[in-house]
């Protein structure tokens, strides 16, 4: 039978877990059996998920590290082998949204904003993440970036978040051929529109309108969803998926969804 029982006792940092994608991520993590470091920049929500997570049973521990800030990366990460003896997996989660602007419009300070955190954070992750899981010896290690449909297309006035999502997908697939000989698998989730806490604010019926635009099925993403595709990363049954950029989105990267008369609606029934 097939399970996700190779994940249990393996060691993971997600950053920017204590909301959003990372927060379900760590979740889904310690309730399959894994050791979970979470970090973030926001302590107070970060402690209130380990928590949680304590008491349902799950392990998880909370380290404060601003993905940007290579001192508190390295700490981040000797904290976590100290913790628990090793590292098998880190997830590159954290991201910020950018100003939706053209780019002559944009500052050299936003840019940097941006991509120190979408891009450089990422890289500091792996850099030292990978470090790490190598030094540990790990059979089954591996990196899983967040990154975005925007690491795959453009949209209009998003410059500076689009590169920094391509800089990802370029960061994962070159790693994954230099350590694809050393036991481990580097891999990107690029998710569509999903329900975390960037639309917290916004009326029920502008994230209906929001969705029916972008998700070719009309309803945003749950964080679980993500969540379950990396445990299924994160497991000993996706030895073999390595360098993958995998989109998932309802399907809004695979082309335009546009309104379509059928011949024979009625095949539906009333
Ligand atoms: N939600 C979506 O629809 C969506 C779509 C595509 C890609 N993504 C990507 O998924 C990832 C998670 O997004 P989300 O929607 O869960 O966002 P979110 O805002 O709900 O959560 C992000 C978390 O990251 C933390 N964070 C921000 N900057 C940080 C930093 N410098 N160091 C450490 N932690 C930091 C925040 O405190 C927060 O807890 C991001 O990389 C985002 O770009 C999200």
């Amino acid at each position: 039978m097939t399970n996700f029982t190779s994940v249990k006792e393996k060691v993971v940092i997600v950053t920017g877990a204590a909301d959003g994608l990372g927060k379900a991520i760590a979740e889904t993590y310690a309730a399959n059996g894994m050791l979970v470091v979470l970090s973030d920049v926001n302590e107070q929500l970060g402690q209130k998920v380990v928590e949680n997570i304590s008491e349902s049973g799950g392990e998880a521990v909370f380290y404060k590290a601003n993905v940007a800030n290579e001192e508190e990366i390295i700490a981040l990460v000797q904290f976590a082998v100290e913790n628990y003896g090793e590292l098998d997996g880190i997830v590159n989660n954290a991201g910020i949204a950018a100003p939706n602007k053209v780019l002559h419009e944009l500052s050299l300070a936003e840019f940097e904003a941006v991509q120190n955190v979408n891009f450089k954070g990422v890289f500091l992750g792996m850099k030292y993440g990978i470090e790490a899981i190598l030094k540990s010896k790990s059979t089954g290690g591996f990196v899983i970036n967040i990154a975005s449909l925007a690491g795959l297309q453009a949209n209009s006035g998003m410059s500076l978040y689009t590169a920094s999502k391509h800089a990802v997908v370029g960061l994962t697939k070159n790693a994954a051929l230099d350590y694809a000989a050393h036991n481990i698998t580097v891999n990107a989730i690029c998710p569509g529109t999903f329900r975390t806490a960037i639309w917290n604010d916004a009326p029920e019926e502008v994230i209906t309108s929001l969705a029916k635009q972008l998700s070719p099925n009309g309803r945003l993403g749950d964080p679980t969803e993500i969540a379950n595709l990396a445990l299924f990363l994160a497991s000993d049954l996706s030895r073999f998926t390595n360098g993958s950029i995998i989109s998932m989105d309802a399907g809004a990267s695979a082309g335009k969804a546009l309104p379509l008369e059928w011949e024979n609606p009625g095949i539906l029934g009333e």
